[in-house]
């Protein structure tokens, strides 16, 4: 269990990496001493010490002999992609078999994966899962031959709610609905507010699984500007709901996929003001809200929602334990409705995991659980980002998230990505070409690269690999019409 020493020392860690990777504290610079610092936070010396270890670890520190700390240098920085511009028009979606390759693919054991945006199981704490899941067989083993029936266990809903707090909501337990997954609940709020031939406004380019849901289910995708830092475009939505039959907005506000993007809060707030006045449901995926490192991303549109709109979903596949298979959904004034869809599609949740899932949630150590998570993740992404920059071709641009363990890539003209994923997969390397994330043909030039599987020094010659193809292609004679030696990102 952690105790609150633990907390302090990443608490600190992370008060100084943010500065950090904003750029604040510039690369050289010296940081206080362990001692200096002990005395202004008023801390103990092993917990600056402990702070630090963990900066080192992300490589965001470096001690120098007998000079004491300093700002490790950052990774090269590629400029990033330009906001989005997709066409005006709904359309139909057509991804599912293209991402079902993919998934397979990326799932492969032989293969080196870049494909999925999966966590591999050493990122989280399997120890304590397991212990969670033997208590809650040991104190609960009746509920195994019972029906589980209704909206979910109540010390679930009851923890869910609370964790909703973490994004500026108020859900009391009754307001909550337990799903088998983030998607599940996602697909369940469609279902409940559209019919087949609706359009939905969605962000461009958008995580697969969102448009094979709006594929599944017979509805128009509507692809709306986005920003790689900011998100989807408010003002855009705004002309497409004075255009357009808009019947429902899917979003993911904070570390969009693929781009990582997060909304500013003004534009949260104007949002839930927008949907509410034009009755128009938000469905708000909450999924990575854990992982982005500013507390302010984390707060959810559906926390400025003043009329039960916004239908908040989530689960804790990217933070806490993939294999629970949980979700939730907090359905606002469509939650009859969705509790019923819910019932005849599913049923419930296995309440042994149900009631895992609670304790996981309420233990102590979650925070600190959280932040060693994301100091894991950003020194893999930052090293990921300066390979990137080292080995992929000239002109190539890479998104720089607040979070998470996605990246973005926009390869120079000429480059198809699905010529690169075929390069790559004849040599068991798999990424996600850009064609999969949107109902056009728009990222015919992009990847997306997900850093959260293995990463080891085979996976790091993978991604070297995945440039070495790009820059090949870059310079094919149909592409460039040169022969010229390759020249990198950072030449
Ligand atoms: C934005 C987003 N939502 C939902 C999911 C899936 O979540 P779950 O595993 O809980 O269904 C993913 C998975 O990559 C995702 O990127």
């Amino acid at each position: 269990m952690n105790t609150a020493a633990d907390t302090l020392y990443l608490q600190i860690a992370e008060s100084l990496a943010g500065p950090i990777r904003a750029g604040t504290l510039a690369r050289g610079e010296r940081i206080p001493s362990v001692r200096e610092l002990a005395r202004a936070r008023g801390v103990s010396l092993a917990t600056v010490v402990q702070a630090y270890r963990t900066l080192e670890d992300a490589r965001l520190i470096e001690a120098r002999a007998r000079s004491g700390y300093f700002v490790a240098a950052r990774p090269r920085r590629l400029p990033e992609p330009e906001p989005s511009r997709p066409p005006v028009a709904s359309l139909d979606v057509d991804v599912s078999a293209l991402a079902g390759e993919v998934m397979r693919l990326a799932t492969t054991e032989d293969h080196i994966s870049f494909g999925a945006a999966c966590p591999t199981a050493d990122l989280f704490d399997e120890e304590r899962v397991r212990r969670a899941v033997s208590r809650a067989t040991q104190r609960h083993r009746s509920t195994l031959c019972q029906y589980p029936l209704g909206p979910g266990d109540e010390s679930l809903r009851r923890a869910v709610a609370r964790h909703t707090l973490r994004m500026g909501c108020g859900y009391e337990a009754r307001d909550i609905v337990i799903t088998n997954s983030c998607l599940e609940s996602i697909s369940l709020c469609l279902r409940a507010v559209t019919k087949p031939g609706d359009v939905v406004a969605l962000e461009s380019p958008t995580y697969f699984g969102l448009l094979e849901i709006v594929e599944n289910l017979h509805l128009k995708a509507l692809e709306i500007p986005t920003h790689p830092r900011t998100g989807m475009s408010v003002d855009a939505l705004q002309l497409a709901f004075d255009t357009q039959p808009v019947k429902a907005v899917l979003i993911v506000p904070t570390l969009s996929n693929p781009l990582g993007a997060c909304m500013p809060l003004p534009e949260r707030k104007r949002l839930a003001q927008m949907v509410a006045e034009r009755g128009i449901p938000l469905i708000e995926d909450v999924l990575y809200n854990d992982l982005v490192e500013q507390e302010d991303k984390r707060r959810a549109v559906a926390s400025f929602d003043p009329s039960g709109h916004v239908m908040l979903c989530g689960s804790f596949s990217k933070t806490i334990a993939p294999g629970l298979r949980l979700g939730w959904v907090a359905p606002g004034r469509w939650q009859d409705k969705l509790s019923r869809m819910k019932a005849t599609t599913s049923g419930g949740q296995a309440v042994i995991l149900e009631r895992a899932l609670a304790d996981l949630l309420t233990q102590p150590g979650i925070e600190a659980g959280y932040r060693a998570l994301r100091s894991t993740i950003a020194a893999r992404v930052d090293e990921a980002r300066d390979l990137i920059a080292r080995h992929f071709p000239k002109g190539s641009k890479v998104t720089d998230p607040p979070g998470g363990y996605i990246l973005w890539v926009e390869l120079p003209e000429g480059v198809d990505s699905m010529a690169l994923y075929r390069a790559c997969l004849a040599e068991r390397i798999c990424i996600a070409p850009g064609v999969m994330f949107s109902a056009t043909d728009r990222y015919r030039r992009f990847v997306r690269l997900g850093v959260g599987g293995r990463w080891d020094d085979a996976q790091r010659a993978g991604l070297k690999r995945v440039g070495a193809l790009a820059c090949g292609l870059a310079q094919a004679p149909a592409a460039q019409g040169s022969a010229e030696s390759p020249r990198l990102a950072t030449d």
